[in-house]
């Protein structure tokens, strides 16, 4: 089904609600709005809404800014419990029977138990009577949490996408991958890395630590509130590496011994995540014996001032910034932000991609 009265994508986001609305026009994809509300602090915990009438009276003013209520609304839920494999089990052709059958597989994969997960699959491939199947399984009771927001706000979604999905789609869309790529989304809660083709998820990863771990180390080592610690990890960014890149290690040794203690807590948090990623890719490319041709970079924590080169220098490969908007068209003026909004135009391709089968 084409959507007539466009569609409208939210994705609510520890520390800020992005919306985008959609129109198609000449077959391709145009935003025709886009807008963020930034959230309280703490008002999402372990992925789960606590402030849900803190943040229903933020998405109504979105809402109402987007001018979306009569669109098709598409959303997402958060990453924390998403599980996403790649399995195998005996191919049964009835369709709810194979999930049903997969509902027992899955088990030892899932960290909760099955009857508190909503599960989803795909086929990928079948022979000689078995079916290679990519399984998603989310708890169903942060399901509930999100609807019970929009309800808040008197919107419905019609569709509820995984975060992994919306990133592959986008690249898919920009640059028809054919080889696998890897996706690293650093928000505010945590990291993600997503590895993937057009054809499969091969890993999905969430690191713990986001934009909201430097944060936390500001407040804490300054004594300062959550804001303050905000604004000046904005201004300031990891602390700099004199001499550049090459005396990396030398630099951390010295601000370790000069006792810099913030400094040293803060580049040491951006390597372990660097660390993190790195792993992820290469524990990859040791299982399926295939290199990442590329690796993409998003996220509101990737403009953290230094963090990009601190990653590319631990983990030793490039590093793209993904560019949300390119090969899709946008009304004249309107404010973009690349880093923040990569989930929310993902959804939206994400459903095209889908009606187009
Ligand atoms: N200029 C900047 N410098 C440093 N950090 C920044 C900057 N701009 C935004 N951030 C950080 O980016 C993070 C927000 O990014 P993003 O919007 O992707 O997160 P989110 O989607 O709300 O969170 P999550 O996906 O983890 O729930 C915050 O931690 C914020 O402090
Ligand atoms: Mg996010």
């Amino acid at each position: 089904m084409l959507f007539r009265k466009g569609i409208t994508v939210i994705d609510i986001g520890t520390d800020s609600i992005k919306g985008v609305k959609f129109k198609r026009k000449r077959g391709t994809l145009f935003v025709d709005r886009i807008g963020r509300k930034s959230l309280p602090y703490e008002s999402i915990e372990d992925g789960y809404i606590v402030d849900e009438a803190a943040v229903g009276n933020r998405l109504n003013e979105l809402a109402d800014e987007l001018g979306c209520r009569s669109s098709k609304i598409i959303t997402t839920i958060p990453n924390n419990n998403l599980v996403i494999r790649n399995m195998e089990l005996p191919y049964i052709e009835d369709e709810k029977k194979m999930a049903e059958a997969l509902k027992w597989e899955s088990e030892d994969h899932l960290p909760y138990p099955v009857e508190s997960a909503v599960q989803d699959f795909k086929i990928l491939s079948r022979e000689n009577g078995r079916a290679q199947i990519l399984l998603v399984a989310a708890k169903s009771d942060l399901i509930d949490n999100i609807m019970n927001v929009f309800e808040r706000a008197y919107l419905t979604p019609t569709v509820i996408n995984i975060q992994p999905m919306a990133l592959i789609s986008l690249v898919e869309y920009q640059n028809h991958i054919e080889n696998t790529v890897a996706i690293v989304d650093i928000g505010n809660s945590g990291t993600r890395v997503v590895i993937g083709n057009n054809h499969n998820i091969y890993l999905f990863r969430n690191i713990d630590i986001g934009g909201f771990e430097f944060t936390r180390i500001i407040m804490e080592e300054d004594n300062l509130s959550y804001i303050e610690a905000e604004n000046i990890k904005k201004k300031n960014g990891l602390p700099e590496i004199e001499g550049g890149i090459e005396s990396f290690e030398l630099a951390i040794e010295q601000i370790a011994l000069t006792g810099l203690g913030q400094s040293h807590m803060l580049i040491s948090q951006a390597r372990s995540l660097a660390d993190q990623i790195g792993r992820s890719l290469d524990y990859y490319e040791m299982k399926f014996k295939s290199p990442v041709d590329r690796i993409y970079v998003t996220g509101g924590g990737a403009k953290l001032a230094g963090l990009i080169n601190v990653i590319r220098q631990e983990i030793g490969r490039e590093l793209f910034l993904l560019d949300p908007f390119l090969n899709i068209g946008y009304r004249k003026g309107i404010a973009l932000t690349k880093e923040e909004f990569a989930i929310a135009v993902g959804l939206g391709v994400s459903e095209v991609l889908e009606d187009e089968g």
